[in-house]
């Protein structure tokens, strides 16, 4: 297995890296080396006007490659380091490739909470792009083991961070013409940042999010939302006490984070199994249960 420093030196020499954050593994290269980048494209099979997120060591160096204002500066301070993704004018340093902006004018950046990943970007100085792990469309990879059957084979150096605490990828949240719009939820929830910042602006919600437009984190098999127990031949991921298998179950107490931390997890290991589908059980709308909706319905192939 990998150190931080065998991590470091396949970031400076071009390679592709599996690095662990809070919310989900990623797949990681020097954000400011194009052919790195592009690497990254070819490994998870993605389409190239998809933008990638920047991740770096503080606030500050967010601010070396993207335009700040007030409402962004609050977002930083209340939530990084932690599961919280800023899209914001970018800043023309060349420290990130125009390949991982995918041309745009503008640059998602985060700074992760993961011990591992804090020790790897304030070792390399940069900004480091990483997308989720996965192969283009499938599931985020939650665990170690996810991860390197993803793309594993595509990187150079992997650090084993351990199973994801938060299990959802990041909340992103835009701050461009001076609104806050929320582009993807996570655990980050609608209502702390509105807590912070007041009303967010719905009208383009989700719509500046290129990665937004494509079926997403979807397992083999198909998924049916919004069921109350399993049909025949059907896995159930139940949610809340008595609701189906423990085994199978999000969460057995009804924990909206405990739900989250298992969702892509049990989504990998039921496709294993190879059902004639997964019958999901959809939990409540409130704070996480935003996120985890998020994913189920698309998971089950509905965008939007
Ligand atoms: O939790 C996470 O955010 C993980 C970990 C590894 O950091 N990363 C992640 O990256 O989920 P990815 O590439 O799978 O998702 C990034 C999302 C995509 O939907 C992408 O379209 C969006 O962020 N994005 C990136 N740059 C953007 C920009 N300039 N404007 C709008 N959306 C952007
Ligand atoms: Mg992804």
């Amino acid at each position: 297995m990998t150190g931080v420093e065998d991590a470091v030196a396949a970031l400076r020499a071009g390679e592709l890296l599996i690095l662990p954050t809070e919310t989900v593994y990623g797949l990681a290269a020097d954000a400011g080396n194009a052919g790195a980048v592009a690497k990254i494209f070819e490994a998870k099979g993605r389409p190239r006007f998809n933008p990638l997120i920047s991740h770096v060591a503080d606030a500050v160096a967010a601010e070396r490659i993207a335009v700040f204002d007030d409402a962004a500066r609050r977002l930083a301070a209340a939530f990084w380091p932690g599961p919280l993704t800023i899209v914001a004018p970018c800043r023309d340093t060349g420290a990130v490739s125009d390949l991982a902006r995918a041309g745009l004018d503008s640059i998602a950046v985060r700074v992760p909470g993961h011990a591992k990943a804090r020790a790897v970007l304030d070792a390399f100085g940069g900004p480091v792009v990483a997308p989720s792990a996965n192969r283009s469309g499938r599931p985020s990879p939650t665990t170690f083991a996810d991860a390197m059957e993803e793309t594993g084979g595509f990187a150079s150096a992997a650090l084993d961070g351990g199973p994801c605490a938060v299990g959802v990828e990041s909340t992103v949240v835009s701050v461009l013409d001076g609104r806050v719009s929320l582009l993807r939820p996570g655990s980050v929830t609608r209502e702390e940042i509105e807590a912070l910042v007041g009303p967010l602006d719905a009208s383009g919600e989700g719509h500046r999010s290129p990665g937004r437009l494509t079926r997403h984190y979807a397992p083999v098999s198909p998924v049916r939302l919004e069921a109350d127990g399993g049909r025949e031949g059907e896995i159930y991921l139940g949610f809340g006490p008595g609701a189906g298998a423990e085994r199978w179950s999000l969460s057995v107490s009804g924990d909206l984070r405990e739900a989250a931390a298992n969702l892509f997890r049990l989504l990998r290991e039921a496709d294993r199994e190879h059902p004639v589908g997964i019958a999901v059980a959809l939990v409540p709308l409130k704070g996480l249960g935003e996120a985890i909706n998020d994913r189920l319905r698309r998971a089950a192939g509905f965008v939007g």
